[in-house]
């Protein structure tokens, strides 16, 4: 059996972008008006006084300083503090669609393919649109793709998960040229009234073409020389939103139906669990930290980055070695280290290896080990 490869990559970037100082106005102002509009039970002591957020904080808690979002206008109003999405007609794609079909338009432009080449379509993501018909159906059938597709979610592990999946599709002989695109509106499930949380996500896709080596066309071609994914329950991050929603009417709206974390706890957990993870995965290849040319890590904090490569590589790491795209992106959860990739490894020489690893709810760990052809 020849060996697996990512023959293609692309992304789509949605066109509005949201400083944190944009953030913190609008925010700002919502605190303003929430205090003042419930001044007499803040004063009874019966609802809690909302703070103010800043964008300082913001960069030097995580490192980001402007997202990509679908709509602006809806998160910049104070009287909205959500983006605004219209559901559009069953015949027209729909958002979520639309984001992927044009990353994956990208990839397959890399890889020297057309959609009709593709048999199957993998949708990963943090948050569907809908329940069914799959969303990755829609995609397949905009592309005019064969064989089959469907959604899957490891929240930000999507990704790599999903990499995962059809490498072995195509391994196996059920997938002979497969698309993984993970298309992430997480601004849509993100509380934007919550000053632990408004500044962590933007929205984003990344899309991979991966098919066996023997059958690459395009020039950028990375050989899948393993992946590993790992899953260990926990609260930390979680969101209670679904479809069961509906039917306890009183508590439908309450906070924890959108995202919630433990940042610290979370940032505590995860940095020991991928460093390990990462090393060990190295390891069982054979791969010491000098023959790693690039780690494309999951773009959730700069400082959490920092530390983890610092603790694989025993040394500090320059930007180079450990490229970060969340000061512009934000979070885009499971699209966040396929982003990276994307824009961070063209200028790689043949032979280099990376290491691809997404970590995040769940929680969940996955890591690509690749090689440029
Ligand atoms: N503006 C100003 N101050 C803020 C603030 C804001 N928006 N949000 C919190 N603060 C304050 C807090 O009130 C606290 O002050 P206090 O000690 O006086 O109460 C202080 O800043 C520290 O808050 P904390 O929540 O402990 O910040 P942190 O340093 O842990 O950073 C995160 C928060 C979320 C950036 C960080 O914990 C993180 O990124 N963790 C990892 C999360 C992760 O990777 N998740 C995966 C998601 S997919």
């Amino acid at each position: 059996m020849s060996a697996i490869a990512i023959t293609g990559s692309g992304i789509s970037v949605p066109e509005f972008t949201i400083t944190n100082e944009e953030l913190c106005t609008a925010f700002n102002q919502y605190v303003r008006l929430f205090n003042t509009e419930n001044a007499a039970a803040i004063e009874a002591g019966d609802v809690t006084e909302l703070r103010e957020s800043t964008a300082e904080f913001i960069e030097n808690a995580s490192g980001i300083k402007q997202r990509h979002v679908v709509n602006k206008s809806g998160i910049m109003d104070p009287t909205i503090m959500r983006p605004v999405i219209h559901q559009r007609p069953n015949e027209e794609l729909c958002h979520q669609a639309e984001l992927a079909v044009e990353a994956c338009k990208g990839a397959l432009k890399e890889a020297g393919r057309v959609g009709e080449e593709v048999d199957m379509v993998l949708l990963a993501s943090s948050n569907m649109q809908r329940q069914y018909p799959a969303v990755a159906m829609e995609v397949q059938s905009a592309l005019g793709a064969r064989g089959f597709a469907y959604d899957m979610n490891v929240a930000c592990s999507s990704g790599t998960f999903a990499i995962q999946a059809a490498v072995d599709a195509v391994r196996g002989g059920s997938a002979r040229c497969a698309i993984v695109v993970v298309p992430e509106i997480m601004s849509g499930h993100l509380n934007w009234c919550d000053r632990d949380s408004h500044f962590i996500f933007g929205d984003g896709c990344a899309a991979f073409i991966i098919e066996a080596l023997d059958n690459a066309k395009g020039e950028e071609v990375w050989e899948i020389k393993d992946t590993r994914a790992l899953t260990r329950y926990s609260h930390n991050i979680r969101n209670n939103g679904g479809y069961l929603q509906r039917c306890e009417p009183e508590r439908r709206d309450e906070a924890d139906k959108l995202f919630v974390q433990q940042g610290r706890k979370v940032f505590k957990d995860i940095v020991p669990m991928a460093t390990n993870f990462i090393k060990e995965h190295m390891g069982s290849q054979g791969l010491e930290v000098e023959d790693i040319s690039r780690y494309w890590l999951h773009q959730a904090n700069g400082n959490m980055n920092r530390l983890i490569t610092k603790r694989v590589v025993g040394r500090d790491t320059t930007p180079d070695e450990a490229p970060t795209i969340l000061d512009t992106f934000g979070n885009t959860a499971g699209a966040g280290s396929m982003i990276a990739f994307h824009l961070h490894s063209k200028d790689l020489a043949s032979g280099s290896n990376g290491v691809l690893c997404s970590f995040g709810a769940g929680y969940s760990i996955g890591s690509v080990i690749l090689q440029k052809r």
